[in-house]
Formats: C-alpha cells, sequence, structure tokens
C-alpha cells in the first residue's frame, strides 16, 4: 500500500493550562517515526499570556490558521490539552475547545498537557531522563517523569498526580538517575528555589522550554497513535474532560468528615426532622447509613443468587486505608434511605460494585443519578471507564446499562452461583445521562402557528429566513440552552441542572459548578438543536450550528468559573460556525424574562429583580436606559429563602420549599421584622429577618415547643414580601410609571406573584409576570435578549471576557 494523502489528518491544537497560550495548525501522518516528518507544523501562535487566555484565545487562533493558509473546514481535528493545570485555565481551553468543535462539527481529542511539555522538549533536541514539574499552585507541583530517546517520548508514570513541592523534590532526589535528572516545568518558577537546594537546578532546560507549546500537543497526539488510536477517545467533544487530580476542596472536605468521624451524619438542625429529606436528595454514604443500606440491598437482592451486602461490608467501603479509592453515594427521602450505587476505583476504570433502588422507588432515574454521581467522582479521580456485572437473566438492569452507555464485554460462567451467569459490561465515561429538559411554558410566541414541514431544501432556506439565535447560560449552577427565532417563537429550551450537586453543601459550590458545566455542555447544545430541528419538523436532517444566525451568551454577572466555560464555549462555537457573538447581561434576561409572557411590555414601568444574588428596584425609562432605585444592604431574597430552609435542615433550594410550607400556614402567625419597610427609600436589609427567625427556632426549640414549619414559613414570607410591595409601589407613585414587572427566581413564588398581581392590579397598575418556568436561571431568557441585541447589531468581538460583577 502505498502512502496516500488520506493519511494525513489536518488538527488545530490550542492549550490554556499554563500561562503559555499554546497554538498551532499542523498535519499528522499516520505511520511514520517520529523523527521522520511525523508531525509537520504549519504555523504556530504560542505564546505567554497571563490570567488573559480567554481574552487571547480565539483571536489566536484566528490568526494562526490565517498563517496556516487553513479554513476551519479544511480541519480534521481539533486537539486541546486537557491539562493538569490551573483548573480555570484548562477549563477555558477545553471549552473554546468543545465550541469550536461543535461550531465546525469536527473531532475532538485530548493530550495530556505534560505529554506535550516534554514533547515540547523533545522537539528541542533534548534526549535522557526528563522530570516535568508543572505549577499546581498552594505549594504543590504535578510531577511526571519522562524518558526522551530519538524515537520519542516515553512516560515512566501511570497517572497524573499532585504533590507538595517539597515531597517532588525528595521524591526526584532519592531516584538513582537523579544526578542525570533534566528539569522542566513552570513549577520551577515558583518552586525553582526548593530543586536548587537540592542540587537538581543545574541540569533544568532552558527556561523558555518549562511550557508546552503547540507543536508539542500534536506530537503528543500523533505519538500516542494519533485519532486512531485506542485511548485517545472517540473524538466525541462531550468526551474529553480535564485532568483533575483532587475533587473539590468542598468534597475533600466531606470525604475528610466522613472518614474520621464515622457517624457524623447530617448535623442536628434543632427541630423535629418533619422536613430533612421531604424531598429526594442524593449524598455520599455515611456510617450511619450502613444498616438501611443492608436492609435495602437485602430487599432488593432476595430473590437472584446475588449475596446482599451486610452493613459491615458498607462499614469496610468507608474505612480510610482502602487501596483502591471509593466512591459510594445513597438517594433518601422522607428520611427512607431508597438507592444506593457504589464503585471503587482500578487504575483508569472505576468497577460499580453495587447498585440498588427499592422497589417502590423504581422507574424514577434514581439508579441513573446515582451511576451519575459515583462516576463523577470516579472521573474527577482520573477514571475513563465503568465496568460492573450484572446477573444474565436480568433485563431490566442490562437495559438500564445499555441506556447508561454500557456495552457486553464478556461473560463469567457461574459467578454468582452454578447456572448462574454474570454479564460484564462496559462503558467509557462520562455516562450518557439524560439532559433534564425543563418543560417550557407555552410562551405567546411559540404558540404561533407553523407553516407545514416543507421539503429539505426549502427548509433549510426557512431556517436561514428565521433568522434563529442559539443562547447559552451558565452563571451559576444551570447549564441552559435555548434557541429562539427573530420574532421571539423559542424552539428549544433546555436546562440541566446541577442541583442535586450542591444540595448537600447547602448551597452552590463554585468549583463543582464549573465542572459540571464543563462536563454537560456539549450536550445541552445538542440536545436544544434536535429539540429545535423538531419544533421546526425538519425532514432534512439536525438543524446545524452553522444554520444559527447568531450565538448568544451570558457575559455575567455571577460565578466567574461558570461564566468562562459557557462565554469559552459561545465564542468556540460562534467562530467556528462563522457567526456573530451577542453578550447578555444576566440581569437584563431576568427582565426579559417578562416580555416571553407578554411581547407588548413598553416601557416606561418599574422592575422588582428578586433573585439568589440580587434584590434591586428598577425604573425602566425605555429598553437599555435602567435607574436602579435601591438594592439590598445585605442579603438578597433568594438568599434568605436559601438561608431559613438550611436553619430548618430542609435542603436547597430554600425557595421551592418554603414556598410549599407555606401553602398551608397562616402568614400572621408569627410577627417577624419588616426591615427598612419606612425608610423612605428603596434600599432593603433581609439578614435581620433571617436572624429573627432562627432565633425564634432556637427559642422554642429550646422552650420544648414544636414548631409549626408552615406558619413559620408563611409568616417569613409575608414579611419579605410586605416590604416588597410597599417599595414597589412607592416606586411607581413616585415615578408615575403604569406598569410594573418581576423577575428572578423569587418571582416564581406563588404568594408574591399573588399578592403583587392582586394589590398592585387593585390600584390600577398594569403588572406582568414572567412565565413560572422563566424566573429560575433559564437561557430561554438571554436568548430574548440576544435576539433583540442581535436585531440592533449590538455584535461582540472575540475578546471579550466573562464579567462577574456586571450590573444593569
Ligand atoms: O434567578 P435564580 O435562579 O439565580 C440567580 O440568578 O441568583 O434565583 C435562585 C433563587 C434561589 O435563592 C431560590 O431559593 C429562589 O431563587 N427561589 C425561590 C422560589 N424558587 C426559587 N424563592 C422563593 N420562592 C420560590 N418558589
Ligand atoms: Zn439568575
Amino acid at each position: 500500500m502505498h502512502e496516500s494523502d488520506d493519511e494525513m489528518t489536518r488538527v488545530l491544537a490550542i492549550d490554556t493550562s499554563t500561562d503559555m497560550l499554546a497554538c498551532a495548525v499542523g498535519s499528522v501522518r499516520a505511520g511514520k517515526p517520529m523523527g521522520d516528518g511525523a508531525v509537520d507544523v504549519l504555523a504556530a501562535g504560542d505564546h505567554r499570556c497571563r490570567r488573559r487566555a480567554n481574552v487571547e484565545l480565539v483571536g489566536t487562533v484566528d490568526t494562526t490558521l490565517t498563517q496556516a493558509g487553513v479554513g476551519v473546514d479544511d480541519l480534521d481535528a481539533i486537539l486541546v490539552g486537557r491539562g493538569p493545570g490551573s483548573f480555570t485555565g484548562v477549563r477555558i481551553g477545553i471549552s473554546t475547545a468543545k465550541g469550536l468543535a461543535t461550531g465546525a462539527n469536527l473531532p475532538l481529542y485530548g493530550v495530556s498537557t505534560l505529554d506535550a511539555t516534554a514533547w515540547t522538549a523533545w522537539h528541542a533536541g533534548v534526549r535522557g531522563r526528563l522530570g516535568v514539574a508543572a505549577d499546581a499552585m498552594r505549594g504543590e507541583v504535578y510531577p511526571a517523569l519522562y524518558e526522551l530517546t530519538d524515537a520519542g517520548v516515553a512516560r515512566l508514570f501511570e497517572r497524573e498526580r499532585v504533590l507538595k513541592a517539597a515531597d517532588a523534590v525528595a521524591t526526584w532526589r532519592a531516584l538513582p538517575f537523579s544526578s542525570d535528572l533534566l528539569l522542566t516545568g513552570d513549577g520551577l518558577v515558583r518552586y525553582g528555589a526548593l530543586f536548587e537546594e537540592a542540587g537538581l537546578m543545574g541540569r533544568a532546560l532552558d527556561q523558555d522550554l518549562w511550557w508546552p507549546n503547540g507543536q508539542g500537543l500534536i506530537s503528543a497526539f500523533a505519538a500516542a497513535g494519533g485519532a486512531a488510536a485506542a485511548g485517545i477517545g472517540n473524538g466525541d467533544p462531550a468526551a474529553v474532560l480535564p485532568v483533575y487530580t483532587r475533587l473539590s476542596d468542598a468534597e475533600e472536605n466531606e470525604r475528610r468528615r466522613l472518614g474520621l468521624a464515622g457517624d457524623a451524619h447530617v448535623a442536628p438542625t434543632g427541630v423535629a426532622d418533619e422536613l430533612a429529606g421531604r424531598h429526594l436528595q442524593l449524598r455520599p454514604l455515611a456510617a450511619s447509613d450502613a444498616e438501611a443500606a443492608a436492609a435495602l440491598d437485602a430487599v432488593c437482592f432476595n430473590e437472584g443468587a446475588h449475596t446482599s451486602w451486610t452493613p459491615e461490608m458498607f462499614l469496610s467501603e468507608l474505612s480510610e486505608g482502602l487501596t483502591a479509592p471509593r466512591a459510594w453515594w445513597v438517594a433518601h427521602d422522607d428520611g427512607e434511605l431508597i438507592g444506593i450505587a457504589g464503585g471503587m476505583v482500578i487504575d483508569a476504570d472505576v468497577q460499580i460494585l453495587d447498585v440498588a433502588v427499592s422497589p417502590e422507588h423504581r422507574r424514577r432515574g434514581i439508579a441513573r443519578k446515582l451511576l451519575a454521581h459515583v462516576s463523577y467522582d470516579a472521573q474527577m479521580l482520573g477514571c475513563t471507564s465503568a465496568s460492573l456485572e450484572v446477573e444474565a437473566g436480568n433485563d431490566a438492569a442490562i437495559g438500564l446499562y445499555e441506556d447508561l452507555g454500557f456495552s457486553r464485554a464478556g461473560c463469567r460462567r457461574d459467578y454468582y452461583g452454578p447456572g448462574s451467569d454474570a454479564v460484564v459490561m462496559t462503558a467509557p465515561l462520562p455516562l450518557s445521562l439524560p439532559v433534564d429538559a425543563s418543560s417550557p411554558e407555552p410562551t405567546a410566541a411559540a404558540a404561533r402557528d407553523w407553516p407545514a414541514p416543507a421539503q429539505a431544501k426549502s427548509e433549510r432556506a426557512e431556517i436561514e429566513r428565521r433568522r434563529l439565535v442559539l443562547a447559552i447560560e451558565s452563571s451559576c449552577d444551570e447549564t441552559a440552552v435555548a434557541i429562539i427565532d427573530a420574532d421571539g417563537a423559542l424552539l428549544a429550551n433546555q436546562v440541566s441542572t446541577q442541583i442535586d450537586f450542591h444540595a448537600r453543601f447547602g448551597g452552590v459550590v463554585p468549583e463543582i459548578a464549573s465542572r459540571k458545566h464543563v462536563e454537560v455542555i456539549v450536550g445541552v447544545v445538542e440536545a436544544a438543536l434536535e429539540e429545535a430541528s423538531e419544533a421546526l419538523g425538519l425532514t432534512g436532517g439536525t438543524l446545524s450550528p452553522r444554520e444559527l444566525a447568531a450565538v448568544g451568551v451570558t457575559q455575567g454577572p455571577g460565578l466567574v468559573g461558570a461564566l468562562v466555560v459557557g462565554v469559552a464555549f459561545a465564542k468556540g462555537l460562534a467562530f467556528a460556525a462563522g457567526r456573530p457573538l451577542v453578550c447578555v447581561n444576566h440581569l437584563e434576561g431576568h427582565l426579559f424574562a417578562n416580555l416571553l409572557a407578554d411581547p407588548d411590555l413598553k416601557p416606561p414601568f418599574i422592575f422588582t429583580l428578586v433573585s439568589g444574588g440580587h434584590t434591586m428596584l428598577v425604573h425602566v425609562r425605555a429598553w437599555g436606559d435602567y435607574r436602579v432605585l435601591g438594592e439590598t444592604l445585605d442579603d438578597a431574597v433568594g438568599e434568605a429563602f436559601d438561608k431559613v430552609a438550611k436553619a430548618l435542615g430542609s435542603g436547597y433550594p430554600g425557595g421551592p420549599i418554603i414556598s410549599r410550607l407555606a401553602e398551608e400556614g397562616n402568614p400572621e402567625a408569627i410577627d417577624f421584622p419588616r426591615a427598612m419597610m419606612h425608610s423612605h427609600d428603596y434600599r432593603f436589609s433581609l439578614s435581620g429577618l433571617k436572624t429573627a427567625v432562627v432565633t425564634y427556632i432556637e427559642q422554642e426549640t429550646a422552650a420544648g415547643r414544636t414548631i409549626h414549619l408552615p406558619d413559620l414559613a408563611a409568616s417569613f414570607e409575608a414579611a419579605v414580601f410586605d416590604v416588597q410591595f410597599k417599595k414597589a409601589w412607592d416606586a411607581l407613585r413616585e415615578t408615575g410609571a403604569e406598569s410594573y414587572c418581576l423577575g428572578g427566581g423569587v418571582a416564581a413564588n406563588p404568594h408574591l406573584r399573588e399578592l403583587l398581581t392582586r394589590k398592585l392590579g387593585r390600584r390600577g397598575v398594569h403588572v406582568v409576570l414572567p412565565p413560572q418556568g422563566a424566573c429560575t436561571d433559564n437561557a430561554a431568557m438571554i436568548a430574548e435578549v440576544a435576539r433583540r441585541k442581535f436585531d440592533r447589531g449590538e455584535v461582540s468581538g472575540f475578546d471579550i471576557d466573562a464579567d462577574p460583577n456586571m450590573t444593569l
């Protein structure tokens, strides 16, 4: 067989895991030795860029492609450095790469940043044993040893890990070949002195080589066998994830707590446990669950041959000193343990040890959710696959696992006893979990009639005519994507919420939020494109990103690490699809949610924003002309709901829990303070009320009285809402505005909606409320802002960054 052009793969490689913005366009020839033309770099844009990766990356990609004379369409694949490195840096690179790959419909492959650094040295002619000490911040490095010969670079380690810089120094100094060990890696910038003291710096490479470059990335990919090689992944942009060497701090602390204090369970809340766990919640297995877990396991497996787990077995899974890391999760509802799943990490595989869901609670997706948590932990610990055994005759279980992406990999004869075989199943991580599509409320616009589906060609023309805008929201704990047309008809509205992952910490953990966004963003975008295709009745294939008119994204305010994922992805998507980018202010999104209910709403009007992060009263004089009349001095309204629910031990988020409770309560039962009610301005304060509620709970508990939770919830709501009404009415009178609208998560509260509609309506005010489903964070509202901005030609450059502190 002789060489043809088909064996050449043209790639774009990027990596922002370190202060080096690595970027190159090159080609990889299959089957060539590394020293002999296997990799050809056509253009490189590598440069140092501290903390500005999100600003510069897409621009650098653009100029590098231009220099190489290569268009996005001429590429065969995208490569991205997966770290380890700076968490935010890694996520910016990966999110942008996911966007690029999705926008251009190209495969995406992940490469180890450490390998790329070693290959960068190799291309500079370095040979011998090389230690890469990459900066892991907080006094730590990612240490990696390589052997560099003329044939290429070989790893002398199996998995990436993190070590205290001093420990890495000690380990390397103890190596038999320490006196010959060459050194590189950006960890030398910060910890060079430690290596120097140990006498290791003498053989450090030239400082220019301490970072990975684009050529190194492409070579690491080529050496691993390129796209054809197993282990590189299947090119699915959803499957490429950062290499993390530790869990988030919140999870690490929790694990430590669970491991040390065996019985530390749910902290005593001071109230009867009436409410705790009233709804389905997931949390890691604790020692106090062992009995219930064993009982559940016995119920689930009593008929089969599978031997069920004893309490001692569960306990031993929790103990420290196990050779392989474990991840165990339980689901509970109404105080009852209804599901459990766990696994053990061996090399890069998580072996699922047990999955059990109580028979009355099956078909609610609980097993799926539990496995999601177990596999998420495993992925964070470096796993790339999951495996399990299931009884050969158990078709229901086999079906569930198949849905999750498991396939049959083998069979163990008589595994569960004579005549009872086990089927061995494996799946690549992440598991294919469904996106929880929100049920978008039919809006006035969406209810409009569509023309009957046309033939494929005119279908495509129709898509162009509608000027579709896809918008992405990732400012907090929901990853959401919506697609809207130029007339405001909503064609897709997908929300993937992470609430389960945060609930056990009583609030959103920023690091977990960022990680989850990276994990699900491609899936949510794909789900939205499919939903829109269905809404359009397309017969000629799914809507492609290139058929969009523009891409919108939430720029801020919000959690910076969460925002950057959406912004970087949106930029990659828009650039690769050749479409303009439109940046949206999240707060404006909450305001524009009102237009989904009433497209004719017109300024001037008064707007109250009540969300988890904001409480403000705004005079909207014209679209885009906002005068903030007043804000909260301390907690936001949503935050107060969350804190009160937490004090009651009733879970997160607090808003829906409190409002459900309040339904049967008497709002006049307890006289909580109405702070700033008569302050004659538009400022709010909620921390005093929160303290009053907590004090009330403590006093009643100390006095041995049972707290009537519905009365407490209703009275708390009344105290908050009375002030909201009073100030809104004052603002309406003072400004002479005749219309009023509401926005933010708390706008979903039925009592607030009812109170404002009734009281303001009675006073002749035209009250508009967002559809109930569009109050908490969603992308429909972001899409509504984006389509109007796009219509006015307000598009952004690819050098914009997330702005966590944006205001109205
Ligand atoms: O707008 P949002 O989804 O996120 C931010 O931008 O902050 O608001 C979330 C907040 C949470 O604090 C949640 O407890 C609150 O909205 N919330 C509610 C209700 N549903 C959500 N508060 C009161 N009643 C509700 N039904
Ligand atoms: Zn919000």
